[in-house]
């Protein structure tokens, strides 16, 4: 594997032998973290971490990897900043990049950051756009593969809305790695046709399996990976909720039906989770639609099945080698 310099976009760029690798020096740099064996492997270097939108897991694990790896770094927020504002995309990335090592961005268009890699002579990371969101599809693929030992054949199924960034992410790092994807949504809510066809070709040379089904009891019949998301993303504007939820609700990873899927069937999600009401957003939605929880339900949140934290924990070490790869 040889990443060095390279962006990190989206994992349509990336071979699945490269992918393969920087899941290799992911449980590599995790064993030494927790060995307390120092990996200062980018002494004196520096990123600049632009967010947007809002995030805790994203930013902290770009923050602690930097540390980790002997860094420092910028945090600009979504206000506080020229970005937008008073300068372009353009321009800020030619001066970013005269004063950092790398660049992380997190906004909205995926032409936003493909811009800013095009103006930037250093290495630009994805921390989610609207249309993909692949460090945290990067930290998915390394836990299913601490949890079955492989990646080849996993079936993984993906319930709400697939057209937006986790649904059309989950699919590509599949079809990379020769997993088999369902897209468990209603009709309309898939990942968009090009990309599809896209992943499909990929899948036939990785023996993935690209499949989409609306009927929630027999998507997750045969799965090891039930996956969701929020219905709405960050970014869309509050008045979906209404039509989300009646859209949605039958795709709600609950109980009953977590009782369809294997014993030994795990539950993911990138996380925020509405999965009670005891958040602000939760509380106002699940009050006015009468939901205890939203695309989750509690029970299979904080069920045996559920590894969302061991999830969470994996966007730092999988961030942290996306860093060292490309810099070091
Ligand atoms: N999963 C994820 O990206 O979380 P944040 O929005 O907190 O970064
Ligand atoms: N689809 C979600 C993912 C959050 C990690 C969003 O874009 O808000």
């Amino acid at each position: 594997m040889d990443l060095k310099g390279k962006d990190f976009l989206k994992l349509l760029d990336l071979s699945t032998e490269e992918i393969g690798g920087l899941l290799d020096l992911s449980a590599e740099l995790k064993a030494k973290k927790k060995q307390g064996i120092p990996h200062r492997l980018c002494e004196g270097k520096n990123i600049a971490l632009i967010f947007e939108k809002t995030s805790t897991r994203t930013r902290c694990a770009f923050e602690v990897a930097a540390y980790d790896l002997g860094m420092g770094c910028t945090y600009l927020g979504p206000t506080g900043s020229q970005i937008g504002i008073k300068e372009t995309i353009a321009d800020t990335a030619r001066v970013l990049a005269g004063m950092y090592d790398a660049i992380e961005y997190r906004g909205f268009g995926q032409q936003i950051v493909q811009e800013l890699a095009d103006y930037s002579k250093v290495p630009v990371y994805n921390g989610l756009t609207n249309e993909y969101h692949p460090t945290q599809v990067l930290a998915d693929l390394l836990t299913i593969r601490e949890k079955f030992g492989k990646l080849k054949g996993i079936h993984l199924v993906y319930m709400g809305d697939a057209r937006y960034n986790m649904g059309r992410s989950l699919m590509v790092g599949c079809a990379k790695m020769g997993l088999h994807f369902t897209a468990c949504s209603p009709e309309g809510y898939f990942p968009p046709e090009d990309l599809t066809e896209t992943c499909r070709s990929i899948a036939a040379g990785t023996g993935a399996v690209i499949t989409f089904e609306s009927d929630p009891a027999k998507a997750v019949a045969d799965a090891d990976v039930v996956y969701t998301d929020i219905w709405v993303s960050m970014g869309e504007p509050e008045k979906v909720w209404e039509e989300r939820i009646s859209l949605m609700k039958p795709y709600q990873v609950n109980a009953k039906l977590m009782e369809n899927a294997k014993d030994t069937c795990i539950f993911m999600h990138c996380l925020p989770s509405y999965h009670d009401l005891k958040t602000e957003i939760g509380k106002k939605v699940g009050e006015k639609y009468g939901m205890d929880g939203l695309e989750v339900t509690d029970d299979v949140f904080e069920s045996e099945r559920s590894v969302v934290f061991e999830e969470a924990e994996n966007r730092m070490h999988t961030i942290k080698a996306v860093i060292a790869a490309t810099l070091s």
